[in-house]
């Protein structure tokens, strides 16, 4: 499979950031992209993904392949299309093609792979015939979710700090990703009033996606039960005082991410109690947003998220106290149970294959604070690093109708005037930040998020 773009840009980034592995690690890498399993029979397949640490060296998602790097050397190693290939898949590139496509210096049949395993490092592929193939290669279990050791450890350290900072290659396509997103948001806004299902509206979301040739970085949320924090069904049909949540992001065909919120109302105007909520959460990510830069410690921006939504909702009346001392009893977490965002990048949720490695600065883990053990990221800001601000209020049942939360907050929740904001079930807004030198650069701000703007959106 090979991408449109320039051999000589795409040869460029990968082989630049070849040698910074190789200044980083004295030890030869293999990386395994994964395998396109079958649903019922080879040739029907599940939707292919490369590894990401494959993806990040080798550019292109390429199927049942590995690469091996050294030295930064580049070797590549896939099979050639089988002879009656073509009459299915019709004409596909060699491996020789392919690995002129990606600079390689060497290009080898799966075969050879073998021969070429001392002293090699890798990491585990998600998929459970690649991790198995790789355990039984290098004779040692490889598996995924389960912390890398020894050489294992170091490569995956030196891939982090690779990978935490976007190269120009990696922002180009950020971009893109970022782009196609906003547009996908634009049109499932203007899709609303005309659809009577949630369905309809992820397709109109979809369809501008797919249309690009590219793919989802993720299961899309598009729901009128925002509350339910990773709701992937689709069937509510939509009434006129819904509030719609659509958590969606597009994939490039390098598999570079977007991932964006927005919730608006099904018929084109925020109800009162809508819009004061919407205004609280929007408050708490404009003034996230206004304090990025290098240094900043994220568990700060988190925080002040936290402050700022315990500060709305004293002003609406749904807390009783001081903001600070509600965010230090974690009463902001009834309504904001997660943490303000995520690394981004070739994933959402980028590079937690390596649980807290990435996320979380060394020396420091995570908290069991309620309001603090959802934080994936807890390290300084640094140029290049594109992150989501995401706050939210939600209603989940399971923690309101909780009674040892209610006994807990009984003082400080004014449960009587919480009832008021029923037609709030869940508010997320959702933008990608690239830490600049000087500050931040919103990749998503051509999406607007103002209420009045959202709902010009909409209106027919
Ligand atoms: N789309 C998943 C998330 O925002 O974390
Ligand atoms: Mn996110
Ligand atoms: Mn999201």
């Amino acid at each position: 499979m090979l991408i449109k773009q320039t051999s000589t840009s795409l040869g460029d980034t990968l082989r630049h950031r070849r040698q910074q592995l190789a200044n980083l690690i004295d030890f030869p890498v293999i990386l395994w992209s994964g395998n396109n399993n079958p649903r019922n029979f080879p040739a029907n397949t599940f939707p292919f993904r490369a590894s990401s640490h494959f993806l990040y060296f080798a550019g292109l998602p390429l199927p049942k392949a590995a690469i091996r790097l050294e030295a930064g050397k580049l070797e590549l190693f896939i099979d050639d299309p089988s002879p009656s290939s073509a009459l299915w898949h019709g004409e596909t590139p060699t491996r020789e093609e392919i690995a002129e496509k990606i600079g390689a210096d060497v290009a080898r049949p799966m075969a050879e792979l073998e021969s070429w395993l001392e002293d090699a490092a890798t990491l585990a592929v998600q998929d459970a015939g690649t991790w198995t193939q790789q355990s039984q290669l290098l004779n040692r279990w490889v598996l995924p979710q389960s912390p890398p050791q020894g050489i294992e450890l170091e490569l995956a350290k030196a891939i982090v700090s690779l990978r935490l900072s976007h190269d120009d290659g990696a922002l180009t396509e950020l971009r893109k990703a970022a782009a196609i997103t906003v547009k996908a948001h634009k049109a499932g806004m203007a899709a609303t009033p005309q659809a009577k299902l949630e369905a309809e509206v992820r397709a109109a979301m979809e369809g501008v996606i797919i249309a690009q040739n590219m793919t989802t970085s993720y299961n899309s949320i598009v729901t009128v039960r925002g509350e339910v924090l990773h709701n992937e069904q689709y069937h509510n049909s939509l009434q006129p005082g819904d509030l719609l949540l659509a958590d969606v992001g597009a994939e490039t065909e390098m598999g570079w991410a977007g991932d964006v919120t927005r919730t608006w109302p099904v018929s084109g105007k925020f109800s009162s109690t809508q819009r004061d909520i919407y205004n609280v959460v929007l408050a708490a990510h404009d003034a996230c947003i206004a304090k990025i830069q290098p240094g900043v410690e994220y568990e700060d921006i988190h925080l002040l998220a936290a402050t700022a939504i315990a500060e709305g909702l004293v002003e609406l009346g749904i807390l009783q106290g001081n903001p600070q001392d509600l965010v230090e009893i974690d009463a902001h977490a009834l309504f904001f149970p997660h943490g303000i965002g995520h690394l981004l990048g070739l994933d959402v949720h980028d590079m937690e294959d390596l649980g807290d490695l990435a996320g979380y600065e060394e020396g420091r883990e995570r908290s069991d604070r309620f309001g603090l053990s959802y934080l994936r990221l807890n390290r300084p800001l640094r140029p290049g690093m594109l992150v989501t601000i995401e706050p939210g209020f939600y209603q989940v049942p399971a923690i309101l109708n909780d009674a040892n939360v209610r006994l807990k907050y009984e003082n400080v929740v004014n449960w009587q005037r919480l009832s008021e904001f029923a037609d709030v079930r869940g508010i997320r807004i959702e933008d990608d930040v690239l830490v600049t030198t000087e500050g931040s650069e919103v990749l998503t701000a051509a999406l607007p998020n103002d209420a009045d703007a959202v709902e010009n959106l909409i209106t027919p």
